[in-house]
């Protein structure tokens, strides 16, 4: 009697036990991918947020959204040498300028010849999923910088890597696709260096821009900073081993370069004159996830990032064995984060260049933006891009 009982029990339990690890529908956050947490070098927590001071006044809930639904999470924004932008990296593969209200926003360079607005522009929708699947087609256009002597626009695409448009736009030309004879499959962010090279992050040797979140779930450090020579045309690997290598900036003087690692919460020094040339160092500890940095005209630093880790996240991030079942359970992202105790919002920081916090901007209730990019400070007003909404924040300041 007894053994007719249990074992029914025991057998859904195995079928659910079964379906939990092996998701047959491929329903969980990972899905297909071969997915191998590992441990990061992340500073703790509570170490993190003790010395972390806030924006008790949520200065940047004061800030306005502007050209909303005009515009499709524009990660990077960026202004030519006759001051005319701001010019912004699309989700549907565009660089678009704005030229006043008259003209308003006009496509200004595409990364591929094979980008039509059939397949490639839809609108509001290009920050949702749906354009996943053509993102590699169409474009993701993720940094974005002038060139400040030829007015050339040089361009970080998480598909097609490094290029390069001439001043007066177009079909970019590529510089660089492939880096020891292996692809590079998720260019981030670029700045360029006053004697010609360009440095660029390339975030992962194993996920593309799509699979974002699995590369922070993972904790997987494949990310790299690369370097491209304009007079030899090749590219080489300054870093290797970094944990989601974001966004880049070079110092006023060139001595040194600084650099996000977003899954480790960091902003990071990598030295290039010197004494301590090629040293790299941990200059701030952030309570959230970096993405771009952006200098100021004084050689600060604003950091755009999106705030804040959780004290629950922290014990996956120290077990990896437990993020291995967690994330692949049939369930989505977005509830799993939500039981994280995950409600993000949006901090903007400015540091020194020994990485002291000269201010933080918070929107602590999400009043004006959720997700930021990246952070332009131009003749006392702040740009603030996003790459997942479809509109610009801007605020005076100071
Ligand atoms: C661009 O289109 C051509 C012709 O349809 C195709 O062969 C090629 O693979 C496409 N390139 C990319 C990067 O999608
Ligand atoms: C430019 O300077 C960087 C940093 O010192 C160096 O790595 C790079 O090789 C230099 N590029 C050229 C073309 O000299």
């Amino acid at each position: 009697m007894e053994k007719k009982i249990r074992r029914p029990y025991l057998f859904l339990f195995s079928v659910a036990f079964a379906f939990l690890v092996t998701d047959p529908f491929g329903l969980s956050p990972v899905g297909e991918n071969d997915f191998r947490p590992v441990k990061n070098d992340i500073a703790p927590y509570e170490q993190v947020m003790e010395n972390w001071h806030g924006d008790k006044k949520s200065r940047l809930s004061l800030g306005n959204l502007e050209f909303v639904n005009e515009i499709y999470g524009p990660e990077s924004l960026e202004f030519d040498i006759s001051g005319r932008g701001p010019y912004a990296g699309l989700a549907d593969g565009r660089i678009v300028r704005w030229l006043g209200e008259d003209t308003g926003w006009e496509t200004f360079a595409l990364v591929t010849h094979n980008w039509s607005e059939k397949l490639c522009a839809k609108g509001k929708d290009s920050t949702t999923s749906k354009q996943w699947k053509v993102e590699p087609q169409c474009g993701r256009p993720l940094g974005l910088r002038f060139n400040k002597q030829s007015g050339n626009l040089y361009i970080a695409d998480a598909y097609y890597g490094l290029l390069v448009v001439g001043p007066e736009g177009g079909v970019a030309t590529s510089l660089a696709t492939h880096v020891e004879g292996k692809p590079i499959l998720f260019a981030n962010d670029l700045d360029i260096h006053t004697n010609g090279s360009i440095f660029f992050t390339d975030t992962s040797k194993k996920y593309n821009r799509v699979n974002h979140f699995l590369i922070m779930l993972e904790g997987e450090d494949s990310g790299r900073i690369l370097r491209y020579d304009i007079a030899t045309r090749s590219t080489h690997v300054v870093l290797d081993g970094l944990a989601f290598p974001n966004g880049v900036q070079l110092s006023k003087d060139q001595s040194f370069l600084l650099f996000t690692e977003t899954t480790n919460c960091r902003l990071m020094k990598l030295w290039l004159e010197g004494g301590k040339a090629g040293n790299v160092e941990v200059i701030a500890n952030l309570p959230g996830f970096p993405d771009n940095v952006r200098a100021n005209e004084k050689g600060e630093f604003w950091v755009a990032i999106d705030c804040c880790r959780t004290r629950s996240q922290e014990i996956l991030i120290h077990n990896p064995w437990m993020r291995s079942i967690y994330f692949r359970l049939p369930v989505q992202m977005r509830y799993l984060a939500r039981l994280m105790g995950m409600r993000m919002y949006t901090v903007i920081s400015l540091f020194n260049e020994n990485g002291e916090i000269i201010d933080v901007l918070e929107d602590k209730k999400g009043v004006v933006m959720k997700l930021v990019s990246e952070v332009r400070e131009i003749n006392g007003k702040l740009w603030i891009g996003t790459v997942a909404h479809n509109h610009i924040a801007t605020l005076h300041y100071p």
